[in-house]
């Protein structure tokens, strides 16, 4: 069976910083109160243009680049967003289009929310093994300010826009990259911490309701347990020591939660690629984002083991481990 791997990646970000400042402007917070509790420092938000799609483009075309892959080989395109530009169609069969990507292709949306990009990973590889796809584009892409209340600062603080993407192909002949395993979950019951009450066929449809709630601490403690749990379960499936792995990719939503889960794998934490800081939390888009910065600053080098571990509202929460 041929071996599928990461052969390129890329990532757009809006070019229009907001920093704590100027949030402490928006709202009643402060750089130090949000530094300290989350470790952001500043997020990128994307103008009227720049929509979910136009920066899954972005992000898709550079990685194509970077796989030294043409638009006309994907045959599978998969988008992870909670924030498509539309109800339907697919942002992907949006970006299908602005992209170049032909009819052969199978182009579809996933929704696991900041887990999205691990499934939709998965879901990529599972159907790269199956032998009747060669080529697939991953985006995760969001832009998750046009669900931000911007008058509530225990949500508006945290997030961002932006997106990231990877082209999985067959592995090039003498590199070692290839999948090596993946798991997936969602806990039961958990959906009322982290929603958008509004805006899909549910009756609730007020204004307010098109907007992030979250119960925060609730999430947290929910989040640092399942990534510690799932990213112990997928090392153990694969007989993988902690410290085998050589870049650890953490969805990016608290540096705390980072924080904690080095702690509890007692993996330096100098081993996990952090940028909170810079974008806040980007949802489906930031292991995307932050595996083509760790790629790029050669944080990532061939024969690599890397683990990327997520959890995100539902809540969901999910790993996979790679070897670049
Ligand atoms: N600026 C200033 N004060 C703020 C604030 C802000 N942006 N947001 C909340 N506060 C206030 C609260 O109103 C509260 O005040 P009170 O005690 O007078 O009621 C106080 O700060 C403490 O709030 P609390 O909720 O206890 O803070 P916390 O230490 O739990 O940190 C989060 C809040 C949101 C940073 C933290 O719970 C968190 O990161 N949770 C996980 C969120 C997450 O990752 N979501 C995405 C999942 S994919």
């Amino acid at each position: 069976m041929t071996a599928h791997a990461i052969i390129g990646s890329g990532s757009f970000t809006p070019t229009r910083v907001v920093t704590n400042e100027d949030m402490s402007r928006i709202v009643d917070t402060s750089d130090e109160w949000i530094v300290t509790r989350t470790g952001i420092r500043e997020r990128r938000l994307a103008s009227e243009t720049e929509s979910t799609s136009y920066m899954a483009a972005a992000a898709a075309s550079a990685a194509l680049i970077d796989a030294g892959v043409k638009a006309e080989q994907i045959d599978l395109l998969i988008i992870a967003t909670f924030t498509p530009d539309l109800p339907m169609p697919a942002t992907a069969c949006l970006v299908q289009t602005m992209i170049g990507i032909p009819s052969k292709a199978a182009c579809f949306d996933i929704n696991a929310a900041c887990t999205g990009f691990v499934y939709a990973l998965d879901t990529a590889w599972a159907m790269l093994a199956s032998g009747r796809y060669q080529h697939a584009v991953v985006i995760g892409a969001e832009k998750i300010s046009s669900l931000i209340n911007w008058n509530d600062r225990t949500t508006c603080v945290l997030f961002g826009d932006g997106a990231g993407a990877v082209v999985i192909g067959p592995a090039p002949s003498g590199s070692t990259g290839r999948f090596i395993g993946s798991k997936l979950g969602a806990i039961p019951g958990t959906s009322a911490v982290l929603m958008v009450p509004g805006g899909g066929s549910s009756p609730v449809q007020t204004d307010a309701a098109r907007f992030i709630t979250m119960k925060g601490k609730e999430v947290f403690k929910l989040a640092v347990r399942a990534m510690d749990d799932v990213a112990r379960d997928i090392l153990a499936a694969h007989g993988i020591a902690a410290d085998d792995v050589a870049c650890i990719i953490p969805h990016q939503a608290n540096r705390r939660i980072i924080d904690a889960i080095a702690q509890y794998l007692e993996v330096p934490i100098e081993r996990f690629f952090i940028n909170v800081d810079r974008y806040g939390n980007t949802s489906a888009a930031s292991i995307p984002i932050a595996l083509d910065e760790a790629r790029r600053a050669g944080r990532i080098k061939s024969g690599d083991l890397v683990l990327l571990v997520a959890f995100g509202a539902g809540l969901t929460y999910g790993a996979t481990l790679v070897r670049f």
